[in-house]
């Protein structure tokens, strides 16, 4: 296994990705995470991410002592190249330009980590790599080579072959750099001697054994939602404990179009899941009765959810632990080594007050896992494809996809208009293409021509986005013939709509949803 200490780049998730894909476990740390910790995690290889500081400031953070006593291989990623540079010895130097972009660098001494990287043999030892910086390396320390240059960054990589220490100035994480998962996989693999285990099927191994010790033959609880986390945790369970597990499906009324009938098919009747269907439509509508202010309708939603659910769990005895889809990338935000708005949105999906008040134990089978890798261990699990590569569905759900006070007869619309869009998608091999795609439904009402009669009905917005972390995205530039097609079949097959709009906002400074 590989350590990652995060020293605050956009990166850094990007980098553990790119590691666990190509089969080798490791975990993310902060910096000045407890640095007593790292000869207990005996990792066989620390990378330094890059950060936003800049080394040369006197309170920038700084790699422990304890990294570099570890005895293991040490590769440094931009600011990490600069910082060990730095605390072995050598100079930084801020630069007075910023450099963003490609570039291509040569490799001027064969090291472990960039030997024949070249794409053919004889071919000249160039690497294309993506660089994001504002220091850079200026002097080495000692016991160093300089491995690779670029027209305008001198020390580009450096690596001293006696410790087994690297550093590169580029960003071998992102795609951008040709050969960066190359790099990578030879820093993990042939420096760190890292065997590649980690695969789904592994993980899944690995997962039911230690979810059967410590469950033992106690009941666990879940709530399925339909989303990807809570369905891959549910069957995972069910072939860890089987029948030791009880699921309860929370139908809101404002779930995707036919979301409750596909859970119970596939778990229920397919799989063989016990799962508890609860009817609280009504109890959701009328609690939404008169809320018309987003971040309002959000509290009650959230409200509500934990209500019915504690009721219904309340009702099976014997229950111990309550299972929960968390994933890696929740549980690092949580650790606030980052403030992302993640966390907040996910806060009222974990069932609050339920594990003190019923006395319950949690389990969290995913907790190490990033999204990528729980689809795969989905798939593995024998999951549909078309349910984990799913877009993601807010929890608040269609509430959030109703503008303001929200209605029975909105939402039997919306899920309907939702369909056609995605089921439209799907067809034209487009679904896969966009992040996120979704109707909106307008509550306006707007002059139409339906058949031969004036229309006077409401408004349906589609939206879809191309995003790669949901932080920022653009908005999907789908063909207009194909736009045409789910228009017609929207407003021919749903008596009430007269209207389809297409949304073409980026984010920012528009979000995604539109509430
Ligand atoms: P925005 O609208 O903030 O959305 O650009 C970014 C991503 O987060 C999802 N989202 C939510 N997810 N509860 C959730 O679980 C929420 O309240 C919520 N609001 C937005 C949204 O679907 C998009 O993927």
């Amino acid at each position: 296994k590989i350590l990652i200490l995060d020293f605050g780049a956009q990166y850094t998730q990007l980098i553990a990705r790119r590691i666990r894909e190509i089969g080798v476990y490791c975990e993310i740390w902060a910096w000045d995470h407890d640095p007593a910790e790292i000869a207990q995690y005996a990792p066989k290889g620390i990378i330094f991410s890059g950060g936003p500081e800049s080394t040369t400031q006197a309170d920038a953070p700084r790699a422990p002592q304890e990294a570099f006593d570890a005895g293991v291989p040490i590769l440094g990623i931009c600011y990490g190249m600069q910082t060990m540079a730095m605390q072995l010895g050598g100079v930084v130097e801020a630069d007075l330009e910023r450099e963003f972009g490609y570039a291509e660098a040569e490799v001027i001494h064969e090291c472990a980590l960039l030997n024949d990287l070249k794409d053919h043999p004889g071919a000249p030892p160039r690497l294309d790599v993506w660089m994001s910086h504002g220091d850079r390396v200026s002097q080495l320390p000692e016991g160093f080579e300089v491995t690779a240059r670029t027209p305008s960054v001198p020390i580009v990589a450096m690596a001293d072959e006696e410790r087994r220490y690297y550093g590169v100035q580029f960003h071998p994480e992102v795609t951008h750099t040709k050969q960066g998962t190359a790099m990578l996989e030879r820093f993990v693999a042939d420096i760190c001697g890292c065997d590649k285990l980690w695969t789904a099927e592994k993980i899944i191994e690995d997962q039911i054994a230690r979810v059967r010790e410590k469950v033992g033959t106690d009941h666990v609880l879940l709530g399925l939602s339909g989303g990807v986390d809570s369905s891959v945790v549910a069957a995972l369970l069910h072939e860890a404990i089987g029948e030791n597990l009880t699921c309860v499906f929370v139908d809101t009324g404002l779930l995707r179009w036919h979301e409750g009938d596909q859970v119970m098919a596939m778990f229920a009747e397919h799989m063989g899941v016990k799962v508890i269907r609860v009817d609280a439509r009504e109890r959701f509508f009328s609690a939404l009765e008169g809320v018309a202010d987003p971040e309002a309708k959000r509290k009650v939603i959230g409200r509500m959810f934990i209500e019915v659910f504690d009721e219904e769990s309340s009702k099976i005895d014997n229950v111990k632990w309550l299972a929960q889809g968390t994933i890696y990338p929740d549980v690092i935000e949580s650790a606030g080594s980052r403030t992302g708005k993640a966390h907040v949105i996910k806060s009222h999906h974990n069932v609050g007050g339920l594990p003190e008040k019923m006395n319950l134990g949690l389990v969290e089978p995913l907790r190490e896992l990033f999204k990528d890798e729980v689809r795969r261990i989905g798939v593995e699990l024998g999951l549909p494809r078309e349910m984990v590569y799913r877009h993601p569905f807010p929890g608040p759900g269609l509430g959030v996809r109703i503008l303001g006070e929200v209605k029975p007869e909105y939402a039997q619309l919306l899920a309907r208009a939702d369909h056609i869009f995605i089921d439209e998608l799907r067809k034209h091999d487009l679904y896969d293409r966009v992040s996120q795609a979704f109707a909106v439904f307008l509550p306006v009402k707007s002059v139409g021509v339906v058949g031969d009669q004036r229309a006077y009905e409401w408004v349906i917005a589609l939206r879809a986005v191309e995003t790669i972390d949901f932080m920022t995205a653009h908005w999907a530039h789908l063909p207009y013939e194909f736009l045409d097609i789910v228009s017609r079949r929207i407003i021919n097959e749903l008596r009430g709509i007269s209207r389809v709009v297409y949304d073409i906002s980026g984010k920012p400074p528009a979000t995604i949803e539109w509430e």
